[in-house]
């Protein structure tokens, strides 16, 4: 469970005195510090603040790209928001199971790979890693895209790298339930400056289509 301190209060009350709540007008500069730390910690070159893990996955879907007529997996056992980002780009989840470390199982995804699948979102539940060599090495023999779900998963690591630092994107959720709580929020990081500028336009693009 969260705790909260002096540190969260001073950086709330930072903001609120600054009557300027948007970063539209360049102004967000607490929100700055939070994505230059939060890169650092996960290793990343790239961090974006948004609204939820929710968020975190359908700005990651649509920053690569993933549309109507693309096939996405995701594990059978997860939290429904990783296959409702996929319907909400227009996408088609498609279903693998999980193995007895509730993770998805790497053996069964090739069974379900097909001319139409785009992307991998292995979930890390409760903090367990996905089996990652096995699922990068799919993603390269497949040329797929991989959108790790670190939502349950804050600080994690899997072989010395944070867990969300290993796909393309990585997305982490800071709700109620989590490790590090802002009420409700969410991030992705990237090591991909593409990925990072598309992620940021990503209403855009949802909007009026590829950039
Ligand atoms: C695995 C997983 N993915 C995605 C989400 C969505 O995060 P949020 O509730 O911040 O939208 C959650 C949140 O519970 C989650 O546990």
């Amino acid at each position: 469970m969260f705790r909260m301190g002096k540190e969260e209060i001073e950086a709330v009350k930072t903001v609120i005195k600054s009557t300027d709540l948007f970063r539209i007008n360049n102004n967000a500069r607490e929100v700055d510090h939070f994505e230059e730390e939060w890169a650092a910690k996960i290793g990343t070159k790239y961090a974006l603040g948004l609204t939820s893990g929710t968020a975190a996955l359908i700005t990651s879907l649509a920053a690569l790209g993933i549309g109507p007529g693309d096939e996405v997996i995701v594990p059978g056992y997860t939290f429904m928001a990783t296959a409702s980002a996929v319907l909400s780009v227009g996408a088609i989840p498609v279903i693998v199971e999980v193995d007895e470390t509730l993770t998805i199982d790497p053996c069964e995804i090739e069974k379900k790979i097909t001319k139409f699948t785009k992307a991998i979102i292995p979930v890390h539940l409760n903090g367990f890693p996905c089996d990652m060599d096995r699922i990068m090495q799919l993603a390269k023999k497949y040329d797929l895209k991989i959108v790790e779900d670190a939502c349950q998963a804050d600080g994690g690591s899997y072989k010395g790298m944070r867990l969300g630092s290993i796909g393309d994107i990585g997305t982490f959720s800071f709700n109620y339930y989590k490790i590090i709580s802002s009420g409700e929020g969410g991030a992705l990081v990237t090591n991909d400056k593409l990925l990072y500028q598309r992620a940021l336009v990503d209403l855009s693009y949802l909007c009026w289509g590829p950039i």
